[in-house]
Parts: structure tokens; C-alpha cells; sequence
């Protein structure tokens, strides 16, 4: 099939390679022309595992550029995948959209396409689309549309570090329309990954016991609150763990025990139950918050998911809290912060638990070092009133440190030779954030270990 595929960010660019992988020819359309030229030399612009590879792999079957009239007007299927940042008021900021979808009418004609909301979008966000694409068509074809696209809903429910593997290999398949045939056109487009009927890449074999996928086909607000509801699900999920994670040291209870313990109950599932500083990225925080904003439009409260939020808000000051019961003085210590990307094998600092907790430190009077073993240029980019604590060695982070945090549980951290530290620290103490060190062994080498179960 002929598909094509607005934005390049990690939904867009993520598609686009694993549909051009599975055969279909696929031009990927984004107005940043550097992204396109970048994308055009078979360079990735975002780090995500295997995707450099699968591109190359895919390469004959990508067109980049940043014309739509080059990707629209012969393409089946239509996938807008552009970013909807958050506005201060929670929704989400849909001018990005607005312009793809307008855009996009001005190159639709003659056959059907069905055009696919990838991005999340807020509930009725596909009639919306559906309205401006009509509009967008009489003003610039001069007639109105007959028949010539439908809009679907289709929400990923990819992550970043595995966007790959769980797009070729999903839980399941959401396609959502209120017209038949888009959703038809969907399952046709899908149905080597529903039917797991491709030949895996090498780089990543299919899982074992990957059977057929199911696919879930529904009306547009389904599929919509499809993707909300499960995303305002998973971040209650770690901040229910965070939540027993703070009667667990009272108790004097192990909390990954309770985790293990729990989640061995296939009602609740053992995933997204590791405890620890909470979570960041650009998806649970925004879209729990527009989840909260749709509700409020019809008078409803979202308590549990409010919770959620705020219990996660807390984790990060409680950082600073779980220092000063060790440090007893934050004020001129030296800090070491391991990790600035919102979880590992991403260079993604969207929300990372990271950043607030070092301007917490600061304002608190400490001096911070700050390490990421692949997010550090884009640290010094983004955060530029924070990138001169950045230290380009890791020894420089333990140097003289009273204390190290580590936020994001990098595998680089996991394997230091953490016994060369001990002597370079003024302290060695070390608050694990994500529970991923081994604590046996760093006691063993005199470190004290903390976690953020606070005993009594
Ligand atoms: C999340 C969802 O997991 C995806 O299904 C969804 O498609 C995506 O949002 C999206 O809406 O685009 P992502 O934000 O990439 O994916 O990353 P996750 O793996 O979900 O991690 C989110 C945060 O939760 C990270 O900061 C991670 O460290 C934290 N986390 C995760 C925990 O603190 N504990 C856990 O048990 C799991």
C-alpha cells in the first residue's frame, strides 16, 4: 500500500520505518528541513534503538520530504503524526495538527484515503480533523468533498527505548472510525504485523509465544479514549507502587518483594510496578493532565487520576527529602546526579524527574554535578541554565560528592566499576532512584545505600 506519514518525531519516524520494513512504500513528510536531510542520508535524528538499522534496511522503500504534495495525493492511508505539546491549561497545543491536517486537504483528491490521527489528541479530536479537512478541501478543490477520505483514529502505544519492537510486535491493534471502509483499509494495512506473517529483521527476533495480534476495531471516541485510558492507567500503576513504597519502609516491609508479590497475580500484572523517583517523559504527565481537562468540560472529577499526578509531583521532592535525612545539610553539599533522560536508551529529557530534582538541589544550595551517558548534548541544548553542571566524565560526578542520586537506571551506571569511587567521595552515599543497582555489593564496598523507601 501506498502510505504516508506527517512528522518525523519518534511515532512519526517509528511508523514510517516499520511500514516501509513490512513492505509498504511510505514517504514521510515534516517541514524541518534538516530532519529531512538528515533522514535523506539514512541518519536518524532521535535516538532509539534499532532504528538506524531497520531504516537502512527500509531505505528504498522511504521517500523524505518536506512537500506534501509529494506523499498525499497518491496515498492510502494518511497518518498525521505531528506533536501535541501541553498548554499551561492542560489541553494540548493542536496548531501543529491544525496545519498538517489543513495541509493535508489541499493534496487529497480523486481516491479514498483515509486520514489517521496517530498523535494523541483529545477525545472528539477525529471530528475535529474531520471538520477542518472538509473545510480545508472546499476552499482549496472549490467543491465539497464526496467521498474522497475518512478520518480513523489509530493510537500507538509504542514506548520510547522499544518503540521497535513494540510496534512490529504489539499487545494489540487499535484502529477506531465511524466509517467502515477506513477501518477495512486499516486492518489491510496492518495485517502482516496482526497475522505476525513478516520475516522479523535480525536485530530483533520476534519474541517467543507471539502469537496473532488482536486487533481491536471501534468507533473514533473509542479508539481515542483507548489511548488515554490506558496511559492515566500505567502512571497510576508506578504511583500506586511509589504510594506502598512509603508504607513499606515504615513497615520495614521490601518493597520490591511486595511489588514481585503483587504483580504475580495475573489480574494485576507484574509490569510497571517498579517503585522509585516516578515517572517523566512527554507522555503520562500530558496526557493525564488533558484527561483531567476533557473531564472537566463535562463537569467530572478524576480523582484517582489526580492522585496519580500529585503522588508522582511528590516523588521527586521527596529526593531532596530522603538527602536531608542522611545530610542533615543540603546547603553547600556536592550532589552527583546519574541520569538525565526520563528512563534509559533514550535521549528523550521531556518531564525527567532529573531536571526538577537538580533545580530542587539548587535552590536548596547544593552543588550539582549532573552525568547522562547519550542525553548530554542534548542536556546542554534544551537546558541551557543547567548545562554547566554537566560533567563530562562520570569520575567527575563522585569526585568529592557527599552523595550520588541516580535517576534514570542506565545500564552504563549498573556496570561501573563502582569500587575506584569510594575513595574520591566525601561521602560515599549513594540514593538509588530506580532501584537498579545491586545493593548487596555496593554495601559490600562501604557505599551506604538508600532508596527512596524511607525507613521509620
Ligand atoms: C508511555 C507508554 O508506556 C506507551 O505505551 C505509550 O505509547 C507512550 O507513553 C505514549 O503515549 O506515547 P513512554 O513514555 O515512552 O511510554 O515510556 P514508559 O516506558 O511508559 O516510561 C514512562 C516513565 O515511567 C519513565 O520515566 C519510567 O522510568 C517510569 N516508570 C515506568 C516507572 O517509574 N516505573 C515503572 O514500573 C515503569
Amino acid at each position: 500500500m501506498k502510505v504516508c506519514v506527517v512528522g518525523t518525531g519518534y511515532v512519526g519516524l517509528t511508523t514510517s520505518v516499520s511500514l516501509a520494513f513490512l513492505g509498504h512504500d511510505t514517504t514521510c513528510v515534516d517541514l524541518d528541513k534538516q530532519k529531512i536531510d538528515t533522514l535523506r542520508a539514512g541518519r536518524c535524528p532521535i535516538y532509539e534503538p534499532h532504528l538506524e538499522a531497520l531504516l537502512e534496511q527500509a531505505l528504498s522503500r522511504l521517500t523524505f520530504t518536506t512537500d506534501y504534495a509529494i506523499g498525499v495525493p497518491d496515498a492510502d492511508v494518511v497518518f498525521i503524526a505531528v506533536q501535541t505539546p501541553q498548554l499551561d491549561n492542560g489541553n494540548p497545543d493542536l496548531r501543529y495538527l491544525r496545519s498538517a491536517a489543513e495541509s493535508v486537504a489541499q493534496h487529497l483528491h480523486g481516491d479514498f484515503t483515509v486520514v489517521v490521527n496517530k498523535s494523541t489528541v483529545p477525545i472528539g479530536s477525529g471530528n475535529w480533523v474531520d471538520a477542518l479537512l472538509r473545510e480545508a478541501y472546499e476552499r482549496h478543490h472549490g467543491h465539497r468533498p464526496n467521498g474522497q477520505f475518512a478520518v480513523a483514529s489509530n493510537p500507538e502505544f509504542l514506548r520510547e527505548g522499544t518503540a521497535l519492537a513494540d510496534t512490529l510486535y504489539p499487545d494489540r491493534i487499535v484502529i477506531g472510525s465511524d466509517n467502515q471502509a477506513s477501518l477495512d483499509v486499516l486492518n489491510q494495512l496492518y495485517r502482516p504485523i496482526l497475522n505476525q506473517s513478516f520475516t522479523p529483521p535480525t536485530t530483533l527476533p520476534r519474541p517467543a509465544g507471539i502469537g496473532a495480534v488482536p486487533l481491536v476495531s471501534t468507533d473514533l471516541a473509542s479508539a481515542e479514549l483507548i489511548k488515554y485510558a490506558a496511559n492515566a492507567f500505567l502512571a497510576l500503576k508506578i504511583s500506586y507502587i511509589n504510594e506502598i513504597s512509603a508504607i513499606a519502609g515504615k513497615v520495614g516491609a521490601d518493597i520490591r518483594e511486595v511489588a514481585r508479590g503483587t504483580g504475580l497475580d495475573a489480574r494485576i500484572g507484574p509490569r510497571f510496578l517498579s517503585p522509585g523517583i516516578g515517572w517523566g517523559g512527554s507522555c503520562f504527565g500530558k496526557d493525564t493532565a488533558a484527561l483531567i481537562a476533557t473531564a472537566s468540560e463535562y463537569h467530572l472529577a478524576m480523582p484517582i487520576v489526580t492522585a496519580a499526578r500529585d503522588v508522582n509531583h511528590r516523588q521527586r521532592t521527596k529526593v531532596v527529602d530522603r538527602l536531608l535525612d542522611e545530610l542533615h545539610i543540603i546547603k553547600g553539599r556536592k550532589i552527583g546526579i546519574l541520569g538525565l533522560a526520563f528512563k534509559p536508551d533514550t535521549d528523550d529529557l521531556r518531564d525527567s524527574p532529573a531536571i526538577d530534582i537538580a533545580n530542587l538541589l539548587l535552590e536548596r544550595g547544593a552543588r550539582i554535578t549532573l552525568h547522562d551517558p547519550v542525553a548530554a548534548d542534548r542536556f546542554r541544548r534544551e537546558q541551557p541554565t543547567l548545562a554547566e553542571y554537566l560533567a563530562d566524565r562520570v569520575e567527575d560526578v563522585f569526585d568529592d560528592a557527599d552523595a550520588i542520586v541516580v535517576a534514570t537506571e542506565w545500564s552504563h551506571y549498573r556496570d561501573l566499576d563502582w569500587a575506584k569511587f569510594t575513595p574520591i567521595m566525601r561521602s560515599p552515599l549513594v540514593l538509588d532512584g530506580r532501584h537498579c543497582l545491586d545493593a548487596d555489593r555496593l554495601a559490600e564496598l562501604g557505599y551506604r545505600y538508600l532508596t527512596m523507601t524511607a525507613p521509620a
